[in-house]
């Protein structure tokens, strides 16, 4: 009887690991699972390339609207140009880094090339011309005029 318990007890403890195994490779398969598919734990999510892709919200009712005389969709100053700007300028980024900028055609046009070389900015045609112009004109260099002279300047001496 007793070499019969000893097998039971035997037996039972067996059964437990095997139960204990069983669980765990199921608890990490489970989660093998779960941090391929969560996007944000993905160890594939630096796979896909990662684009900078600004959103403007499509709202279609009043997509290009101008209101006191500014494209509310994108900020952008309405006059001719405009429209082949709004469509070739802010694929990639918003608007605002467009319009924060002041430039002299030269440059304008040296950054649509630098965008073009670096940047797989489109050939963007006849268009080129009537952006770069609407650019100028409405987002010229600003002026600065000579600072004012220095006055009422306390100096104080370097010390060694
Ligand atoms: C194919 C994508 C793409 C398109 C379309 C595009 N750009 Fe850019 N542009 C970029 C990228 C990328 C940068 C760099 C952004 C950054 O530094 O965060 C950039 C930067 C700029 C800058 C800032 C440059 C600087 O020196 O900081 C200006 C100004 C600019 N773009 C103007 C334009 C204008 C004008 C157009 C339309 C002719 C245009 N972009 C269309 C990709 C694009």
């Amino acid at each position: 009887m007793k070499n019969f318990d000893n097998l039971k007890n035997d037996f039972e403890r067996a059964r437990r690991v095997v139960i204990l195994a069983c669980t765990v490779v199921v608890l990490s398969s489970l989660l093998l699972i779960y941090l391929i598919i969560d996007p944000r734990l993905s160890a594939f999510k630096n796979a896909a390339p990662q684009s900078e892709m600004v959103d403007i919200p499509l709202d279609n009712d009043n997509n290009d609207t101008i209101e006191n005389g500014i494209h509310v969709r994108t900020g952008f100053v309405d006059a001719p140009g405009m429209i082949e700007t709004v469509q070739n300028c802010t694929n990639c980024h918003s608007s605002k880094l467009v319009i924060q900028n002041r430039m002299n055609a030269e440059r304008w046009k040296a950054t649509i090339q630098w965008m073009q070389e670096t940047q797989n900015l489109w050939d963007l045609g006849k268009n080129e011309e009537v952006i770069i112009n609407y650019l100028v004109t409405n987002y010229p260099p600003k002026k600065k005029g000579r600072r004012e002279g220095l006055g009422d300047i306390e100096w104080y001496t370097l010390k060694e």
